[in-house]
């Protein structure tokens, strides 16, 4: 038996690969452990999106050389690895300034783990897999093994949109859609062990075309599986939200009525800029279009401040179309200028402390919705889907049709439950709700 630790930086794409790795790894006697420190092999599952996650990834790997030499003094091999879309961007520059590092591995090339470490040889062995395979990652992946009754489902992988501020096409590779069998069938593999609720995940889901009919097919296909209760996908491009997806949000009960719908910008100017190829009434519309389909929609967005040239006046419009769209909930970040991206290469940088400003103005406008959203949930009776023990005892959290954690008295109810329950209260990111009918006894563990 050896053990295996992963830490997972970034996206659901990266949540998704992570547990891919554990599943490749388990025949090899590998299983999980919480403590790098005490683990034979540790994996950081990295992500490239932005200077910041970037810079993250040296400063693990500086205290994971003090674990690996301390397990090497206790005469244990300790493999350590760097994984995701730092590895494929900067696999080198990772060899260079962390020798000790043993494997590196990309998005695409960590199937080939089990043959790399089979391959490792004596410390000092390092081996780099960075390339995209010709054969998709997929087809050598093994079925998925469920963690709880939510699960990740990759259906896509890579991105063409070219996105002027994105790594993503370049660490991820050409945008490559899995036939609507296989995923049907990983499907079928999840909810014969107890799933429940499945995400649907690619760089960019809604532009899926693995199957006639695209992404809005595939979903009315899944929701046809007994016991699957709730659908979801994530990322979309606003552009890609063609009429059959949008009718599967009326259509289809299983599809949660929440939706990440990233816009980036309310300015036109800086969408084009941005090579977004929509306007921001295209998106107006898009939302009235789901709003029509589904009218209790939740939105969710991301937003980038501070893009090359973005003026006070194209900031303002950003904000004009967060008080018009109402989101519930939503990330926002400070542009940051990625190496070998068009953006890059931009002139107008907007000084730090200006994008820093606008950044502060849009999250506490964004909060506030977020928190105004929350409070509109009291008293309400919503679905939540308990898939994890609570941070204090006697209490389960889950999540509710809109992705807020709700926080439950565990008495009530058991892991992996969907339940019904009254939202008794809100705070700025979760909800407590009671069993509907709950006694005031019970009232007192929430
Ligand atoms: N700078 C800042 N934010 C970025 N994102 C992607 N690339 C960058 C960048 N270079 C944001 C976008 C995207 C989210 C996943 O990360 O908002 O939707
Ligand atoms: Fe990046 Fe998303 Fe644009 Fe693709 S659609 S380039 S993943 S921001």
């Amino acid at each position: 038996m050896k053990t295996l630790h992963i830490k997972t930086f970034g996206c659901q794409m990266n949540v998704y690969d992570s547990a891919r790795m554990a599943d490749l790894l388990a025949p090899l006697g590998y299983r999980p452990v919480n403590d790098p420190a005490r683990a034979d092999m540790v994996i950081l599952n990295t992500c490239h999106i932005r200077e910041k996650a970037a810079d993250k990834v040296f400063s693990d790997l500086g205290r994971l050389r003090l674990d690996k030499q301390a397990a090497a003094a206790e005469g244990r091999r300790m493999v350590l690895v760097v994984a995701g879309c730092v590895a494929q961007a900067e696999g080198a520059e990772i060899l260079r300034r962390a020798p000790y590092v043993d494997l590196v591995v990309g998005p695409q090339g960590y199937t080939r783990l089990p043959d790399l470490l089979a391959r490792l040889g004596p410390p000092a062995g390092q081996r780099v897999a960075t390339e995209f395979p010709v054969e998709p990652k997929f087809d050598l992946l093994p079925a998925p093994s469920a963690d709880g009754p939510s699960a990740f489902l990759s259906v896509q992988e890579g991105c063409d949109r070219f996105c002027a501020f994105c790594v993503v096409p370049y660490t991820r590779g050409a945008e490559y859609s899995r036939p609507a069998a296989e995923v049907l069938a990983d499907a079928r593999a999840l909810v014969r062990q107890g799933v429940r609720e499945i995400t649907l995940v690619g760089q960019n889901v809604n532009a899926y075309h693995g199957a006639p009919g695209g992404l809005g097919r595939l979903l009315r296909d899944l929701a046809g599986l007994d016991r699957l209760d709730r659908l979801r996908y994530t990322t979309s491009h606003p552009a890609d939200m063609d009429d059959d997806l949008v009718a599967a949000h009326r259509d289809v009960p299983a599809l949660m009525p929440f939706l990440h719908l990233p816009v980036q910008s309310g300015a036109d100017r800086v969408l084009k800029a941005m090579n977004r190829r929509h306007t921001a009434d295209d998106y107006r519309r898009t939302v009235d279009r789901l709003r029509a389909a589904r009218p209790d929609i939740a939105l969710s967005s991301d937003f980038i401040v501070g893009f090359p040239g973005e003026t006070e006046a194209e900031f303002a419009a950003t904000m004009d179309l967060v008080a018009e769209i109402g989101f519930a909930q939503a990330y926002s970040f400070k542009y940051s200028p990625r190496p070998g991206t068009p953006a890059a290469e931009l002139p107008d940088r907007v000084p730090d402390a200006v994008a820093g400003d606008r950044l502060t103005r849009l999250q506490d406008r964004l909060n506030a919705d977020q928190e105004a959203f929350n409070r509109a949930c009291v008293g309400r009776v919503m679905p939540v889907l308990l898939d994890r023990p609570g941070r204090h005892p006697g209490q389960l959290v889950g999540r509710g049709p809109y992705m807020q954690a709700v926080h439950a008295p565990s008495r009530t109810a058991r892991l992996g439950d969907l339940v019904d329950l009254e939202i008794v209260a809100a705070h700025p990111n979760s909800l407590s709700g009671l069993p509907v009918g709950a006694t005031a006894d019970t009232r007192v563990c929430a």
